[in-house]
């Protein structure tokens, strides 16, 4: 076990560059196994989801190699299609295999997928999008079990903008006989993402990043060389850092489009943000106004991976600010521990209340999942005195040399072995 031991009140200053998204990499790694040509992954990051990842494909008979930052997958060899449960309940990125094994091998079978405990994360549109283009699929003993004789395309309506449900069907459709139609599909950039990968594969896919996606089924995909977006969550959890400590930062390759929810909120409490081609700056006095009313909304609305982030944020601005979480059904975990650093905060179902004070004071506080732990490091970051966060793994799962990061901006952190 890990802690950070953190000794706030500076402000940050000097620029970090921002890694390859998180949310982009994950999804391109389960299409990799789309072909038995090689795969190439610049700027891979070395994140424990996406060494998660590779250790499923490795389990599935793709040999990975890490050169530097850059990942070489070889599939050619890959010819099993399970997927043990110890790994699949590691993440929630697992459950997209499905899609990519099934297309590969007519068969798969994989665990409930696990993730952060940020609510019950149901598979159901999944599946029913997988059912929709000919898999037959049976649940028994924890396990889901998929088999296709031959993937067809379909006219599929999503109940709701799933990101990884629309991936998934993507992931399998590419290699299905016809047209599939995806509507209502999630439209967060990293479905461009996919969606550029794929078609450098040879795969002919449309619509990548708006709400109807359509995809051509191809007979081969071959092999790609790609560098993956940026990660909008990291660059804009830095943003939110500048903001609570005070300071001036930039952030380089950082997509300013990507996060302009986030970017909109942060001029609405008089931070200065002034955007370069791939660069972001921030100047931020340390007055924050009230944020006033957030509310997570899907693409492209203020992103739910920044919820805990921004929560942080709202306690030391002024006045109160209502956050409505409104994709997940238990995202405040990092609520009690921000309570413990002196936040004043009421939740009632998906709304925090926050009232805010003029600074948090250091304390000892858990992180209970990814955005909660870098919420509470931010948060540690601009309190006064002393703080630890323990629990690190759940922030090494997105964030890539996170200290390192801060401490280069000037936060006086460290990670000690416990
Ligand atoms: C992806 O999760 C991201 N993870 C999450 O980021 C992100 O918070 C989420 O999208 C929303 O943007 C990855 O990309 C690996 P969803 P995903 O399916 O695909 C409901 C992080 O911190 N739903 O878009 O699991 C679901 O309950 C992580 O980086 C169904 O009802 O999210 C939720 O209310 C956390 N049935 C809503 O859709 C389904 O079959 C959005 O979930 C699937 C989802």
């Amino acid at each position: 076990m890990d802690k950070f031991i953190i000794e706030g009140g500076r402000p940050l200053y000097g620029e970090v560059e921002i890694q390859s998204a998180k949310n982009a990499v994950l999804p391109l790694l389960a299409a990799s196994i789309l072909t038995d040509e090689r795969v190439i992954i610049h700027k891979c990051p070395r994140i424990r989801d996406v060494l998660n990842m590779i250790q499923i494909l490795g389990e599935l008979g793709c040999k990975t190699t890490f050169y530097e930052d850059t990942l070489v997958i070889d599939s050619a060899d890959a010819a099993n299609h399970e997927i043990p449960s110890e790994l699949a309940k590691e993440l929630r990125s697992s459950i997209f295999m499905l899609g990519s094994v099934v297309a590969r091998f007519g068969k798969a079978k994989i665990a409930y997928p696990g993730g952060c405990d940020i609510g019950i994360r149901p598979v159901d549109l999944h599946l029913k999008g997988l059912k929709s283009l000919n898999v037959k699929i049976s649940e028994e003993g924890g396990y889901i079990n998929c088999s296709c004789d031959r993937l067809t395309g379909a006219d599929i309506l999503l109940d709701c903008p799933s990101v990884g449900a629309t991936e998934n069907i993507i992931l399998a459709a590419v290699r299905g006989r016809g047209t599939t139609l995806i509507r209502n599909a999630a439209k967060e950039p990293e479905i461009r993402d996919l969606q550029n990968f794929l078609n450098r594969m040879g795969a002919k896919v449309a619509g990548g990043g708006t709400s109807t996606v359509r995809i051509e089924g191809v007979e081969k995909l071959g092999g790609v060389e790609y560098t993956p977006m940026s990660d909008r969550i990291e660059a804009g959890t830095f943003l939110i850092g500048a903001a609570m400590c005070g300071g001036e930062i930039g952030l380089n390759n950082a997509c300013a489009d990507n996060i302009a929810a986030v970017i909109h909120k942060l001029r609405e409490i008089s931070c200065k943000i002034s955007v370069k081609n791939d660069k972001i700056y921030i100047k931020s006095g340390g007055t924050r106004k009230s944020l006033r009313m957030i509310e997570t909304m899907p693409y492209p609305g203020f992103p739910t991976d920044l919820q805990a982030p921004v929560t942080a944020l709202a306690c030391i601005s002024e006045g109160s600010t209502v956050v409505v979480e409104n994709l997940f059904e238990t995202r405040f975990k990092h609520v009690p521990e921000l309570i413990r650093m002196g936040a004043d905060i009421t939740v009632r179902g998906r709304a925090a209340f926050v009232r805010g004070v003029p600074s948090l004071r250091g304390a000892d506080v858990v992180a209970g999942d990814l955005r909660g732990g870098a919420a509470l490091t931010l948060a540690a970051a601009s309190a006064e005195g002393l703080s630890t966060v323990t629990d690190l793994y759940h922030i090494d799962r997105g964030y890539s040399g996170f200290e390192y990061k801060l401490s280069s901006l000037g936060v006086r952190i460290r990670r000690v072995h416990i």
